[in-house]
C-alpha cells in the first residue's frame, strides 16, 4: 500500500471514529492512538526509513500536511462537544432564583418558660427581686427552717427524694423563703422561681419534677390584706379584667393563718365550666402570713416584722393557659407539640 492510501486510510479511520465519538475522553482517546507518539500516522513517520531517498521528502511533506489536516478536524469535533458538554451540564444544574427558599426552622419556648417568663415579669413589675436558688438542698432548708419537724408527715420518704439524711431534692421553692431571709434585711420583696421534686407517680396531673414560683413579702405592717391585693394584681396582669382571687383556710407549718388561693376561671371567668368542672374558681396556689417561728429562725424580728409568702404551680397555670390536659405532654419533648405555643 502505497503512502498516499495508508494517509487516506488513517483519515477515514479517524473521521469515522469522530463521527461516533460522544464525549471529551473519546476524543483524547483517538488523538492518541492516532496522532500520538505512538499513533499510527506516527507509526507511517517511523517508517520513512524503508522508503527510497528520493521519496522521503515528499512523503514527509504528505504526512505532515496529513497531521495538519487530521489535528484541526480533531480540534473542531473537540470543541463541539465540549460545548455541547456546557450545555448539559448547564441545563442540569440550573438553580431557580426564583423559588422561595426554605425557611430556617424557629425554635419557640417551653410553654413552662413562657408562664415563668410572665409572672416574672408581673411580680418584677410590682416590685420584687427574682431569686435562684439550688434544686438539690440542704434538709435544713427545705424542712427545719420552714417549720417542718422530723416527724412531719410531708417528710414521708413516699414524698421526698433523699440524697442522703442531710440532703434532699427539695420539695418546694419555700426553701429560698429562708435563704432569703437570712441574706437579706426587710423590706424584702422576692419572687423564686425553680424546680421542685416529689416521689409521685406520673400520671395527668403529676410528675415527678415540676415547677413552682415563691413569693415572700417582709417589712413592718405587712397583713393579709396585703396578700390579697398582690394576689389579685397579679390575677389581673396575668389573665385580664375581672379575674380576682378566693381564699380558703389551709394548713402549712410555715404559714399562719395559711390558705389556698383559687383564680377566678378564666375559661369561663366564673360562670363554671368543665375546666373549672362548675365551680367558676381554679385552685393555682398556697400561701399565708409567715409564721412567726420561721420568721425567728430566719433572725428576723417577730415582733418588729411580718410576711406573707406564696407558691404558685407553674404546671398548673400552663395547663389552664394553654388549654394542655395532661402534664406529660409538657416533657415529651415532643417538637410538633412544643413548637405550638407562643406568647
Ligand atoms: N410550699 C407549698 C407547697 O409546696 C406552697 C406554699 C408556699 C404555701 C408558700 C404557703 C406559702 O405546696
Amino acid at each position: 500500500m502505497g503512502m498516499k492510501e495508508r494517509i487516506a486510510e488513517i483519515h477515514a479511520t479517524m473521521t469515522e471514529e469522530l463521527g461516533m465519538a460522544a464525549s471529551t475522553e473519546k476524543i483524547e482517546e483517538i488523538r492518541v492512538k492516532m496522532l500520538g507518539k505512538k499513533g499510527e500516522l506516527t507509526a507511517l513517520l517511523r517508517g520513512m526509513g524503508q522508503l527510497a531517498p528520493e521519496d522521503r521528502p515528499k512523503a514527509g511533506q504528505m504526512i505532515n500536511e496529513a497531521r495538519e489536516k487530521l489535528t484541526a478536524i480533531l480540534e473542531a469535533k473537540a470543541a463541539e462537544i465540549k460545548a455541547k458538554e456546557r450545555e448539559e451540564a448547564l441545563k442540569r444544574e440550573t438553580i431557580d432564583v426564583t423559588q422561595p427558599a426554605e425557611l430556617p426552622r424557629v425554635g419557640s419556648q417551653h410553654p413552662i418558660n413562657l408562664v415563668m417568663d410572665q409572672l416574672v415579669e408581673c411580680f418584677t413589675g410590682m416590685g420584687f427581686e427574682v431569686l435562684e436558688g439550688p434544686e438539690i438542698e440542704l434538709d435544713h432548708y427545705n424542712f427545719e427552717l420552714m417549720n417542718i419537724p422530723k416527724n412531719h408527715p410531708a417528710r414521708d420518704a413516699q414524698d421526698t427524694f433523699y440524697v442522703d439524711d442531710n440532703i434532699v431534692l427539695r420539695t418546694h421553692t419555700s426553701p429560698m423563703q429562708a435563704r432569703a431571709m437570712l441574706t437579706r434585711k426587710p423590706p424584702i420583696r422576692v419572687i423564686c422561681p425553680g424546680r421542685v421534686y416529689r416521689a409521685d407517680e406520673v400520671d395527668a396531673t403529676h410528675s415527678p419534677v415540676f415547677h413552682q414560683m415563691e413569693g415572700l413579702v417582709v417589712d413592718k405592717d405587712v397583713n393579709m390584706a396585703d396578700l390579697r391585693g398582690t394576689l389579685n394584681a397579679f390575677a389581673e396582669k396575668l389573665y385580664g379584667k375581672g379575674i380576682t382571687t378566693r381564699f380558703r383556710p389551709s394548713f402549712f407549718p410555715f404559714t399562719e393563718p395559711s390558705t389556698e388561693v383559687d383564680l377566678t376561671c378564666s375559661n369561663c371567668h366564673g360562670k363554671g365550666c368543665r375546666v373549672c368542672k362548675g365551680t367558676g374558681w381554679i385552685e393555682v396556689l398556697g400561701a399565708g402570713m409567715v409564721n412567726p417561728k420561721v420568721l425567728e429562725m430566719c433572725g428576723i424580728d417577730s415582733s418588729v416584722y411580718s410576711g406573707f409568702a406564696f407558691g404558685i404551680g407553674l404546671e398548673r397555670i400552663a395547663m389552664l393557659r394553654y388549654g394542655i390536659s395532661d402534664m406529660r405532654l409538657l416533657y415529651e419533648g415532643d417538637v410538633r407539640f412544643l413548637g405550638q405555643f407562643r406568647k
